[in-house]
């Protein structure tokens, strides 16, 4: 028997959010500001919370307790072991152990809590988000930003309606030598860059994540219903959960949105552009046979407009064959330009020159997420935006969502970056492609309605 759905529980005693049966409905929560309170922490402390207690957000965790002025109040997650797990390694850093829940609201309704960090799967990155900043708190959300384009959207209207400082976790921004990889590119030291190239590369054949049986329950300890969310009810099977969750389209993106976001990202970064024109994708499950719906092979090809002219941008990704490009790297970014070429990856970069055109020139490894969360902490308190804010995030993680659609509809498909809508080459508008761009929600888990240009309540 499927674990017994819990909705009850995750509407409140009071069942107040029950009311939403439409695919998108408002979904007040009782912490919602009315005052023009969008301000700094009031004192140098800076209150935290941790939402999702996994892989990521111990790791995060981690980094925002070697802050001195970060106290960590409350850390929530549906598996209580991971929370346990997160609330002792407070108490070793801190001497005081922090508080525990299942239900992210309980963390918004928290007063001190100046601001949370949002490290649940994908699937759950938007509701809570989204709830956040209506509840007065800054973010620091975890990477992809989204599940799906209407999603991302929601969460930048919410933190400009809200005023909330955002930070998005693609830490390679914050990285020195990306930020040096990506001068050369606009200083002209690559010459004319008329394609760029990113890849991830693995080797998982022959039964990749094999295939486990479904069960009736899940562990115990684990609120499955709520770990579900907006998803559709299924189900326990321990490869649709912690980790690999990631490999199923109900839950993620596949590798493109887990990996390529980042590697896009920096090409955003780079050449100084935000969304492509086009969009074809190859690709499917043909190396590895396991459970997963995602695609193990996968070719997209971007095609760009920058300030310096148009471009390609092609992303190659492979999980039954594991060797790299110009060198063993299972990842890497390559910018291609007429006088040289520039390799990238998270351990350093390196610049190959076209004959005598340019310099070679070389660059180690650079810290990434460290500086990322003292950027956020520094903006908490500036109140500017952070180096990966929400709409940075957003259009990084859009790229992603329309590579999988793409492929989805078999077809070169064409973005309306202003509308954020998908049309054909004539710019008539795709029906079939643009119902890709959001998801149908599980009733009482539907995304809020957030309208930016709407007064606030
Ligand atoms: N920035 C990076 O380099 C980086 C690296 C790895 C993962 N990530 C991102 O971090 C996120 C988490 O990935 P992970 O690998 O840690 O996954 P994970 O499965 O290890 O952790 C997710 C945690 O969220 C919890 N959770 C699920 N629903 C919840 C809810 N409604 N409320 C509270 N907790 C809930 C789960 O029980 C689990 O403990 C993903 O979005 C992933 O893409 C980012």
């Amino acid at each position: 028997m499927a674990a017994e759905p819990n909705r009850r529980d995750f509407l409140g005693a009071s069942g107040r959010l029950a009311a939403g049966s439409a695919a998108i409905a408002t979904f007040p929560h009782p912490a919602v500001r009315t005052g023009d309170d969008a301000k700094a922490p009031a004192n140098d402390k800076v209150t935290l919370a941790l939402i999702g207690c996994g892989g990521m957000g111990r790791y995060d965790l981690a980094d925002f307790l070697r802050a001195p002025e970060v106290q960590i109040a409350a850390v929530c997650d549906v598996d209580d072991s991971h929370s346990a797990a997160a609330a002792e390694s407070v108490e070793r850093a801190r001497g005081k152990k922090p508080s525990t829940t299942r239900d992210y609201r309980a963390v918004l309704d928290e007063k001190s809590i100046d601001a949370v960090i949002v490290a649940t799967p994908d699937h759950w990155h938007a509701i809570p988000f989204i709830h956040a900043c209506l509840a007065g708190k800054d973010v620091y959300c975890e990477k992809p930003v989204s599940h799906n384009v209407r999603e991302g959207r929601a969460m930048v209207n919410a933190a400009r309606r809200e005023k909330r400082v955002s930070q998005i976790g693609t830490q390679q921004r914050s990285g020195e030598h990306f930020q040096k990889a990506a001068r050369l590119v606009q200083d002209g030291k690559l010459g004319r860059v008329s394609l760029t190239r990113t890849w991830n590369f693995s080797n998982e054949a022959p039964d990749g994540l094999g295939k486990p049986a479904d069960e009736d329950h899940a562990p115990a300890g684990v609120d499955y219903d709520r770990w579900l969310g907006p998803a559709p009810l299924r189900k326990f099977n321990r490869m649709r959960f912690h980790g690999s969750f990631r490999w199923f389209f109900d839950y993620a993106a596949g590798m493109i949105g887990d990996w390529n976001v980042h590697l896009q990202d920096i090409v955003h970064m780079a050449m100084g552009v935000t969304a492509p024109r086009s969009v074809s994708a190859s690709g499917g499950k043909f190396a590895i046979d396991d459970l997963r719906d995602t695609p193990d092979t996968l070719l997209v090809s971007y095609e760009f407009d920058s300030p310096s002219g148009p471009f390609v941008q092609m992303y190659e990704m492979r999980k039954g064959n594991g060797r790299g490009i110009g060198g063993d790297a299972g990842h890497g970014i390559q910018f291609h330009g007429t006088d040289a070429t520039l390799y990238l990856d998270r351990g350093g970069f390196q610049v190959y020159p076209e004959g005598a055109r340019t310099a070679e020139i070389k660059s180690g490894s650079s810290d990434q997420h460290w500086p990322h969360v003292q950027n956020f902490l520094a903006c908490l308190k500036s109140r500017a935006r952070c180096t990966s804010d929400i709409e940075i995030g957003h259009t990084s993680t859009v790229v992603c969502h329309l590579g999988n659609i793409a492929l989805k509809v078999g077809r070169k498909i064409y973005w309306d970056a202003a509308n954020e809508r998908i049309t054909d080459k004539s710019g008539r508008v795709d029906d079939e492609a643009n119902v890709l761009l959001g998801r149908e929600y599980r009733r009482g888990f539907e995304l809020p309605n957030v309208d930016a240009t709407a007064p606030k309540n």
